[in-house]
């Protein structure tokens, strides 16, 4: 029952932050038609918003499932991981990807017209992120009807390709190396 409370919990957790990436988003949409010479900032503020939560769903589906490999199938535990797997991945990573990429594209275009090396290696590397993520998904479809064969080290392993990719797309996005 206790387990039954704190999914509760993480989705109404994720509700209020759909919520509030929602109300940012209209609010933008004002800014926009008002005042467009600032909007470059605020688009700049939302992206760097929805990476977070992408970065955050995806370091931590992958250790979800971890801990999901050691919970015996059909128990009250596994299915309670199966809850928490699908609302992060609907309440939170999906929708802070889609806003991720479309402020991306957003500021790519408006305000760097897609020129930069820095800027066609940091979109490759978010391909190659988004391709993690569906990667990801799948597993949580996996998971849902206990088909997943991988052990905890697959899982660990798996855990640190999106770090790796976030490192590299920070740097590339700061410093522009080239
Ligand atoms: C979905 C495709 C993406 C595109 C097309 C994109 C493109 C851009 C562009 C053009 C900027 C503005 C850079 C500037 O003003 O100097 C920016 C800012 C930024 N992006 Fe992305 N981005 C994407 C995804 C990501 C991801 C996945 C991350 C992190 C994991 C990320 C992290 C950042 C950060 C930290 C900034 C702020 C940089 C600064 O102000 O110096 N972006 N992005």
């Amino acid at each position: 029952m206790a387990g039954m409370n704190n999914t509760n919990g993480t989705g109404q957790a994720m509700m209020r932050m759909v919520i509030s990436i929602g109300v940012l988003i209209v609010a933008t949409a004002l800014l926009f038609l008002v005042a467009p010479e600032s909007f470059y900032p605020w688009a700049k503020a939302i992206h760097i918003l929805a990476v977070i939560s992408w970065m955050a769903g995806m370091l931590y589906l992958p250790r979800l499932f971890v801990y999901h490999v050691d919970a015996e199938k059909g128990s009250v535990q596994s299915e309670t991981f199966k809850v928490m797997e699908r609302r992060l991945l609907r309440g939170i990573i999906n929708p802070a990807m889609i806003v991720t990429w479309v402020f991306g594209l957003w500021l790519a275009w408006k305000v760097f017209g897609f020129q930069g090396g820095w800027l066609h290696a940091k979109i490759g590397l978010v391909l190659l992120l988004s391709a993690v993520h569906g990667y990801l998904a799948g597993a949580v479809r996996k998971f849902a009807e206990d088909r997943n064969e991988k052990p905890a080290r697959h899982w660990r392993i798996v855990n640190e390709i999106p770090t790796l990719l976030m490192i590299a797309i920070v740097i590339l996005v700061v410093v522009k190396p080239f």
